[in-house]
């Protein structure tokens, strides 16, 4: 079952609408190879998602596909409305171009996210066809990097430099 979620602001201020946009098969979290992916599911991820996006003043709208032409057309929907992006692109991380040059045509942030470490995977893994148009990319924490990958969008876009997350200030 397709999971979409997407917050209601509640605080008095405006919110901005974070993409967290889900790839192949991973609506199957939490019954797919919990040895891997363990077993927290996607509906969960959502969840917490929404919780700390209202604490950072983000509204989280969490969507996933199978559909390759689908995911294109969400990262379409970001440009067009400015919206950053934190996406699992899932299998689709190691071959797409085509969902590459659509990521590439975003001028805010986009965190490439994974809940396993693909670099200590098969080798197949071991390419990322995105993260080179990604601000960076988060793996290998499990559900937690959606979390963290939250926190870096809300620091991007309070003023974070390119080439890195602004750090706290010095005290
Ligand atoms: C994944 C890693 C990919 O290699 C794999 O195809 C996935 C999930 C992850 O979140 O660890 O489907 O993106």
């Amino acid at each position: 079952m397709p999971v979409t979620t997407a917050t209601v602001p509640t605080g008095t201020g405006p919110m901005t609408t974070v993409l967290v946009l889900n790839g192949p098969n991973l609506q199957m979290l939490g019954v797919r190879q919990p040895e891997i992916y363990g077993s927290v599911t996607l509906a969960d991820i959502a969840a917490t998602c929404r919780d700390l996006g209202a604490q950072l003043g983000l509204a989280v709208d969490l969507r996933q596909t199978d559909d390759e032409g689908e995911l294109i057309g969400w990262v379409h929907e970001a440009f067009e409305r400015q919206l950053p992006v934190i996406i699992n692109p899932a299998a689709f991380t190691h071959y797409s171009y085509a969902l590459r040059d659509a990521l590439a045509m975003l001028t805010g942030p986009v965190i490439e996210v994974h809940l396993s470490n693909p670099a200590a995977r098969e080798s197949f893994r071991h390419t990322s066809v995105v993260s080179a148009v990604a601000s960076g990319t988060i793996a290998g924490f499990g559900p937690q990097s959606y979390e963290l990958a939250l926190r870096a969008v809300a620091r991007q876009l309070n003023g974070g430099a390119p080439g890195g997350p602004s750090a706290p200030a010095a005290t």
